[in-house]
């Protein structure tokens, strides 16, 4: 009933914007009446709905690749900071989205930066830190008070990070949890996993012949595609045997291989282990934002992460489009106080410059998802007790079995042991008291 009166997401804002400046603009003139009753029309469709707050989470931009493969021609020092490093055509990506996000929310985040008002965390990697920098320089250019120096158009701005090793947010596959482990040898015997291999076998020789890899699969392939992308986005001449068909081959590999990681198989317990992880701590953040009697000045809570975090999140929330997240990429949730006093979630996904981002629906829900079925639809992939879900129901009770056996097996052997010593102890004291001390005396 509702959905499909409303405005898209562009008519939205632009409303929005009509609303807030309309009444005075009505004032002015008779020569905007019949923008006045346009509006009027528009008004009961279109609802006062505010936005309360706004949750992304983002790729780092353009980088140079992860590693080389043996045989490349390209090793660490063709490029200008090594390995896995922001490019400055990185930096202009993720500068060009911060600028994108400060027209889109500049009724909704003030102009200057407030610290109360958005929060920023990365991975701790230099791309991601780099990039939320960047970020922050296209969304937060100094104005006025907060220019520091006069010809310096850019601002110091937190980004937050914990290190690597306790990150347990944003960097997927999460790792110690031998259920996901588990679920991922069983992905590995689906049919669809086993076809895809004796399909590529040949293709993945070739692959480990000419890139001088011992043994390339279908969980390891990507990785020279990855490469192999930078070094043509770099403008960088590819061996002869890359043709245009050999990457598509290679690309549509690593789809798989995305797609592997969270679904194929059990896509539901999969989230719940890994993107379910993430999405809970978002839908926390969600509910702490509406919340009157807890009131929050945050208005922008921003992650800087991963492809891989991107897919973990999208299979969970079940609206990934099986292609890998490109450079830059957002995903956004947008929670609006609807005039009825109703809260509602929308999401979009801005994969590609230069465009609105998508609008992004969560199955079972209209795109204006009320906030109260947006938890309900997305429980079934939130961990209650992640450590818990993570360890292995049989292995629990083998464990149980293991020590129950070893402790009979301990009582018994203890049993005959006494029971023995007892027998040997009557056949071999003579009668009569004897003192321990004279024991030793009594060898021969
Ligand atoms: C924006 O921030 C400035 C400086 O902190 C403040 O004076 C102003 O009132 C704020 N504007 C809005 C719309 O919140
Ligand atoms: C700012 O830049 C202009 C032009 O590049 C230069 O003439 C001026 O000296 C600079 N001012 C300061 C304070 O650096
Ligand atoms: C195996 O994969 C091929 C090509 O991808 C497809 O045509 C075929 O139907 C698949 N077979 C099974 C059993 O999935
Ligand atoms: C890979 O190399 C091995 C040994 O050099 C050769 O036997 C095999 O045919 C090659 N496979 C492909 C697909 O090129
Ligand atoms: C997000 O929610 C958590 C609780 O779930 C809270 O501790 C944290 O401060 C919130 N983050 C921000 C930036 O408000
Ligand atoms: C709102 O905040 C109050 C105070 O922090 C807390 O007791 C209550 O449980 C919160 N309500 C929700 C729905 O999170
Ligand atoms: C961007 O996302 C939309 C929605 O999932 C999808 O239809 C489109 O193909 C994506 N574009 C790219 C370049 O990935
Ligand atoms: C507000 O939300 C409730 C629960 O989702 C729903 O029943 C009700 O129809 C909504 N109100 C409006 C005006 O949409």
């Amino acid at each position: 009933m509702r959905s499909p009166a409303f405005p898209r997401n562009t008519d939205k804002r632009e409303s929005r914007r009509a609303m807030e400046g309309g009444g005075r603009k009505g004032r002015r003139s008779a020569v905007l009446l019949p923008w006045l009753l346009a509006l009027a029309l528009a008004l009961p469709l279109a609802h006062a709905r505010t936005l309360r707050f706004v949750t992304l989470l983002y790729r780092h931009g353009d980088r140079s690749p992860v590693k080389a493969y043996p045989r490349d021609p390209y090793q660490e020092s063709a490029w200008p900071q090594g390995f896995g490093q922001l490019s400055q055509e990185g930096m202009r990506q993720q500068w060009d989205l911060g600028q994108a996000l400060r027209r889109r929310y500049n009724d909704f985040l003030n102009a200057s930066y407030n610290r109360q008002e958005i929060f920023i965390r990365s991975t701790d990697f230099d791309r991601t830190l780099m990039s939320a920098e960047a970020n922050l320089a296209g969304l937060y250019p100094p104005e006025g008070q907060q220019v520091f120096r006069p010809n310096v158009s850019w601002q110091p701005i937190p980004v937050h990070t914990v290190p690597d090793s306790l990150e347990r947010l944003l960097k997927f596959p999460l790792s110690h949890c031998p259920r996901y482990e588990q679920l991922q040898n069983e992905t590995r015997q689906t049919a669809e996993y086993v076809n895809e291999t004796i399909e590529n076998m040949e293709f993945l020789e070739m692959v480990a012949n000419m890139t001088g890899i011992q043994d390339v699969t279908l969980e390891t392939v990507w990785s020279i595609y990855d490469t192999l992308f930078c070094e043509r986005a770099h403008k960088m001449p590819l061996p002869a045997w890359v043709t245009t068909k050999v990457m598509t081959k290679l690309q549509q590999l690593k789809d798989f291989s995305f797609e592997f990681l969270f679904g194929i198989h059990r896509r539901v317990e999969k989230s719940r282990l890994q993107g379910g992880v993430l999405l809970s701590q978002i839908r926390k953040n969600l509910t702490l934002a509406i919340n009157a009697s807890a009131p929050s000045h945050l208005k922008m809570l921003m992650y800087s992460a991963h492809d891989t975090t991107l897919v973990a999140l999208q299979m969970a929330l079940d609206v990934y489009n099986g292609k890998q997240a490109p450079y830059a990429s957002c995903h956004i949730f947008e929670l609006f106080q609807e005039d009825d006093g109703n809260v509602s979630v929308e999401m979009f996904f801005r994969n590609e410059s230069g465009k609105e981002p998508y609008p992004l629906q969560l199955p079972g829900c209209e795109q204006r998802c009320s906030l109260q079925k947006f938890l309900q639809l997305t429980e079934p992939v939130i961990p209650q007790n992640w450590k818990q879900e993570c360890q292995i129901a049989n292995s629990i009770k083998d464990i149980e079995f293991i020590v129950g056996l070893a402790v009979c097996g301990c009582i018994l052997f203890l049993l005959i042991v006494l029971l023995l010593t007892v027998i040997f102890r009557a056949k071999s004291q003579p009668p009569g008291y004897r003192h321990i001390s004279d024991e030793g005396e009594e060898q021969p």
